[in-house]
């Protein structure tokens, strides 16, 4: 693929690269986010280093590829309710992402993308997981594929935000998806089911089902799948939803790692 504007260096040939040649917090040419858009289609997680990302800033840049989606348990940030702070310091007793995930895979329509930028570091530690899967779709066997390519299962995300906030009667969005989908945009199969949302495949039954997505949950965390994204202060992470899983690493405690998160609206799987 060409690029007349960006610099595009792949960390592996399976997933992830790293992206020169353009300022964020500047408004963007057509030029400047079709060349985005090819290499995050490409390369599944796109990221940034050096760049200083206002608020506006950062949401002109997710606003880009579609309108930005709020969070079903996370209230935004004063006077920007489309930006979520992700922070942990000596007081946190969890942190997002640190099971294996999709961003809310459990809405009607998950996201297309989310875009991360961080201000503050651990010295050391802190790093993001990406599996990218298409990989992990590709490396199963023809008879493993067909089984799974009719599925459909559950994502939830109650067990989980039910635990971490106070207000224990709030429902949270439990929706069906198709255990392997089609990426809307490049026509690739790949896998859609997460340890941390996907609690049922709804054709199995539950012995079944328990033994499928454990088989899956393990298979998506082979590092043949993987890229391993060194934060520094400044860095920017872009990553497709619809085709990666990511896993935050807390390696860091009681350090602080803080960064602000928009997410862009998706479609429907299929
Ligand atoms: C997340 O969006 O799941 C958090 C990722 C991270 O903190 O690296």
């Amino acid at each position: 693929m060409g690029y007349e504007i960006l610099d595009v260096r792949p960390l592996t040939k399976r997933i992830g690269a790293e992206v020169f040649g353009v300022d964020l917090n500047a408004p963007l040419g057509n030029q400047a986010v079709s060349e985005l858009h090819d290499a995050l289609m490409q390369h599944q997680v796109i990221f940034f280093r050096d760049q200083s990302l206002t608020y506006e800033g950062h949401k002109r840049l997710g606003r880009y590829f579609g309108d930005l989606a709020g969070h079903s348990a996370v209230a935004g940030i004063a006077e920007h309710p489309e930006i979520v702070a992700i922070h942990a310091d000596e007081t946190s007793t969890f942190v997002a992402g640190e099971d294996w995930h999709s961003d809310l895979s459990e809405n009607a329509e998950p996201p297309m993308g989310s875009i991360l930028y961080m201000h503050e570091l651990p010295d050391t530690g802190g790093d993001t997981l990406f599996s990218s899967m298409y990989a992990a779709y590709d490396a199963l066997s023809p008879a493993m594929k067909a089984l799974l390519d009719p599925l459909t299962a559950v994502h939830d995300s109650n067990h989980i935000y039910r635990e971490l906030f106070p207000d224990v009667d709030k429902k949270y969005p439990r929706n069906t998806h198709p255990v392997v989908r089609t990426h809307p945009v490049t026509k690739r199969k790949c896998l859609f089911v997460s340890q941390s949302k996907t609690v049922r495949i709804n054709e199995l039954s539950k012995k079944e089902s328990d033994a499928v997505l454990g088989f899956l949950f393990d298979h998506v965390k082979d590092p043949n799948f993987q890229c391993r994204f060194r934060w520094q202060k400044k860095s920017v992470a872009f990553w497709d939803n619809r085709c990666t899983q990511h896993f935050a690493v807390w390696d860091y405690f009681p350090d602080v790692r803080s960064g602000f998160r928009v997410t862009i609206t998706g479609d429907r799987p299929f």
